[in-house]
């Protein structure tokens, strides 16, 4: 339920239209009168973000872009003043609206129609009001005007859609997403795109002796799930697979360390890392894409009921090391260790993980950035930065240096969940290096994983972040290695 793409080869006199001006002049195709464009050629002039022109039949929509040297802020400009417009448009209820750029960077056309269609997004299938369907009034089809291809259109549609689909998973609650109700979000979502989705229910991960996951799981009614997503094109550019793991706690109470005050606030997004994986795995399937990726889900609720993990306890992991538990908030780390080692069987190039571990990187960056850290080659690094600044979820950098291992040693076991107070998104990091045998980069996203209010067309509780920066990042990835 989103507008659909398309592209088309002329604007008509009465279609409605976005027009994006790379310089202060009007191009040929937008067919206003006199008077129209003297007022639209003023008010760009005056520096304004828009400027909106109702005539009888039709609506035009002028932007002229601020930015015109780095085409990256060109788009990320374009897909904010998307978001600041979408109401304005929804208000004139049109049935269609295309959208073309003149004398601006390539692909503006599409940065604004992502941005639109990103903030055209609502979670309300839980309103039983009108108020509801009021938010439905966005045009059903967007017109790419230029020269947009097939492939462009695909790409852009995928995208979007991956993107919603990340978001309704991270804004369900754990009362109508429990692990089991993740994996079987996560099966459609894989009939849908056609990757193939394996899911390992508690009897199979008891006998694999998934130690961290079990550990977490044990204060839940509910069980834990384990979900292998794989998408292996016929002839893909990697001979070792991209592991992608997502972090599925679908709520995190703290278990018996217990969150207190607002800490526990929005927690049923404590598997966003799950749903951009899921995302990921969408797109790279759906647009057919030559990579071998494979996704990593290990998903449960983390609860002080019943049997609860305590601090002090002593986990046996998967990969037969011992944890000692200094905090059961630190539930996060526990359950992708065990995903980590787990991805081992599949000889992979490059894990990557992606949750919302801490709130140490959080307090870091905010918002604005995720978090990557590891042990992987520059390389990947770069790739990721560069995909990032395209997309605008953008990575930044910390240090990964033998030293801050020291902090997650133990006395009476191999390695503690928790270091101290200092370095907290760097030393979970490392505890995850721990269980790694093969190159690692780790994103921790609990700073841009789920917002308290809409950053522009990243809309708030869960806007989905990562679907767009991992899908890029494959895609680049295959560009290059081909
Ligand atoms: N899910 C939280 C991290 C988090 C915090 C995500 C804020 C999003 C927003 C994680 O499981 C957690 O509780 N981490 C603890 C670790 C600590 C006990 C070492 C934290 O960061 O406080
Ligand atoms: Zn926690
Ligand atoms: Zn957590």
């Amino acid at each position: 339920m989103k507008p659909e793409i398309s592209s088309i080869s002329q604007i008509s006199p009465a279609q409605s239209v976005v027009c994006i001006l790379g310089k202060e002049e009007l191009p040929g195709w937008l067919k206003l009168n006199k008077t129209e464009t003297e007022y639209a050629i003023k008010q760009i002039k005056a520096k304004e973000e828009y400027v909106i022109i109702n005539s009888y039949f039709k609506v035009t929509y002028i932007i002229r872009t601020k930015n015109n040297s780095d085409y990256y802020k060109t788009w990320e400009e374009l897909r904010k003043t998307a978001f600041n417009l979408r109401k304005l448009i929804r208000a004139e209820n049109l049935s269609e609206l295309a959208i073309g750029a003149y004398e601006a960077p390539e692909g503006s056309a599409e940065a604004f129609a992502e941005g639109l269609i990103l903030s055209f997004y609502s979670f309300d299938k839980y309103k039983t009001k009108k108020e509801a369907a009021d938010k439905k009034n966005y045009p059903s089809r967007l017109l790419l005007y230029g020269d947009i291809d097939d492939l462009k259109i695909r790409w852009l549609t995928t995208l979007t859609d991956a993107v919603y689909i990340s978001r309704d998973l991270i804004n369900e609650p754990v009362n109508h997403l429990n692990a089991p109700a993740l994996a079987d979000e996560i099966k459609k979502a894989g009939e849908t795109a056609g990757f193939r989705v394996d899911i390992m229910t508690k009897g199979k991960i008891e006998a694999l002796k998934m130690g961290g996951l079990l550990a977490v799981n044990k204060g839940s009614v509910d069980p834990p799930v384990f979900c292998i997503l794989e998408w292996k094109p016929e002839k893909p550019v990697n001979a070792n697979p991209v592991v992608l793991i997502g972090k599925g706690i679908v709520y995190d109470t703290g278990g018996l360390n217990i969150k207190t005050g607002d800490y526990m606030d929005n927690m049923k997004a404590d598997m966003a890392g799950a749903a951009a994986v899921t995302g990921v795995l969408f797109t790279a399937a759906k647009t057919n894409m030559p990579v071998h990726v494979i996704g990593l889900v290990p998903a449960t609720d983390n609860r002080p009921g019943g049997n609860a993990y305590t601090q002090g306890d002593i986990i046996t992991m998967f990969n037969k090391m011992n944890v000692e538990i200094g905090n059961t908030d630190a539930e996060g780390r526990m359950i992708l260790a065990d995903a980590i080692s787990y991805a081992s069987k599949y000889t992979p190039e490059i894990i990557i993980s992606i949750a919302t571990l801490t709130g140490s990187a959080a307090m870091t960056f905010g918002f604005q950035a995720l978090a990557a850290m590891g042990n992987a080659d520059e390389k990947y690094f770069r790739l990721l930065k560069e995909s990032g600044d395209e997309v605008y979820e953008r990575t930044a950098q910390l240090p990964f240096w033998e030293e801050y291992g020291e902090l997650i040693k133990s006395d009476i076991a191999d390695i503690r969940n928790v270091g101290g107070r200092e370095a907290g998104a760097i030393t979970a990091g490392k505890f995850l290096e721990n269980f790694a045998e093969y190159p690692l980069i780790h994103l921790d996203i609990a700073g841009p994983g789920s917002l308290k209010k809409d950053d522009y067309y990243r809309l708030k509780d869960g806007p989905g972040t990562g679907v767009r920066l991992l899908s890029v990042f494959l895609k680049k990835y295959t560009e290059g290695v081909k």
